[in-house]
């Protein structure tokens, strides 16, 4: 079933745009009160959502991402703050920034929102954020974790049954793939969900890169229901229960989104 957001783009943008105003910015404010100034660049930027309520509060932004398309539509969204110099939009693979060259130690924000579980490589990448990161420099992710009933992305899936059957992306990848391909789901569709397997993250596995690359964690936020379900499907966003939060691995499969800003040890 394709949802509304995945054929109109200006819906999606829509969505980024409340969800990262009533939530990701109200969360990221903890660690950053003020915002003006504040330099900022989001890893996956898409249409460029996310990063609109940064820019109406003052800051100044990269976005990266690695569809040429998507950064098309972000150009039109947000055409004022390129042209007045408050935005830059570039479309390429965040491997391929030459961030040496321009970026060095340049940024107080890198987001990455609804993306680290579609890059490879998670340990060098985050490990490699601190070099763009200013002395007070942090890293916020928001991400569903891997167990977690649509944690595959399933819900991109043209068939109904498909799109609403929870936790299918936890069979062994052969029955996987093989029931992707018998309810004859695209081959780039396909392709997009196995990539998934390898790059879909848990809590524990985010909280042990992140220490193994010298980061501490400064906030930490659980969901229940993630927000943007609220702009997706009208429910309301609810955290989750605080019992459930401290047992390890099994929160990770009624957790629908996770929350964090990280910042270096030094
Ligand atoms: C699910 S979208 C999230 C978009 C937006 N951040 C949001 O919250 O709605 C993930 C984005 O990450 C981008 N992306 C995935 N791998 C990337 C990479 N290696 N380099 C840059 N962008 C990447 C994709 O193109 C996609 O636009």
């Amino acid at each position: 079933m394709s949802l509304p957001q995945h054929t109109d783009a200006t819906l999606r943008y829509q969505q980024q745009v409340d969800n990262s105003k009533n939530y990701v910015l109200p969360f990221i404010r903890q660690e950053f009160p003020a915002l003006e100034g504040l330099r900022v660049m989001e890893i996956g930027c898409g249409e460029g959502g996310v990063l609109t309520p940064f820019l109406e509060a003052g800051c100044r932004c990269v976005g990266v991402d690695l569809f040429p398309e998507r950064i098309e539509l972000a150009k039109g969204f947000l055409g004022n703050y390129v042209e007045n110099g408050q935005l830059q939009l570039i479309a390429k693979n965040i491997y391929d920034v030459d961030f040496f060259g321009e970026f060095q130690h340049a940024f107080d924000l890198i987001i990455l929102k609804d993306a680290i579980e579609h890059i490879p490589d998670q340990d060098k990448l985050i490990a490699y954020l601190k070099n763009l990161l200013t002395v007070r420099g942090q890293v916020y992710f928001g991400f569903p974790p891997w167990y977690m009933p649509h944690g595959g992305h399933q819900q991109i899936c043209q068939s109904r049954v498909l799109s609403f059957m929870p936790y299918i992306h936890l069979l062994p990848r052969p029955l996987y793939r093989g029931l992707l391909k018998a309810f004859g789901e695209h081959d780039g569709t396909i392709k997009e969900l196995m990539e998934l397997v390898d790059t879909g993250i848990s809590i524990e596995r985010f909280e042990k890169i992140a220490g193994q690359t010298g980061y501490h964690i400064t906030q930490r936020k659980y969901y229940l229901i993630n927000p943007i379900y609220k702009y997706k499907f009208k429910l309301k966003p609810r955290e989750q229960f605080s019992w459930l939060k401290g047992i390890p691995f099994v929160r990770n499969f009624f957790t629908t989104c996770m929350y964090y800003l990280i910042r270096p040890n030094n």
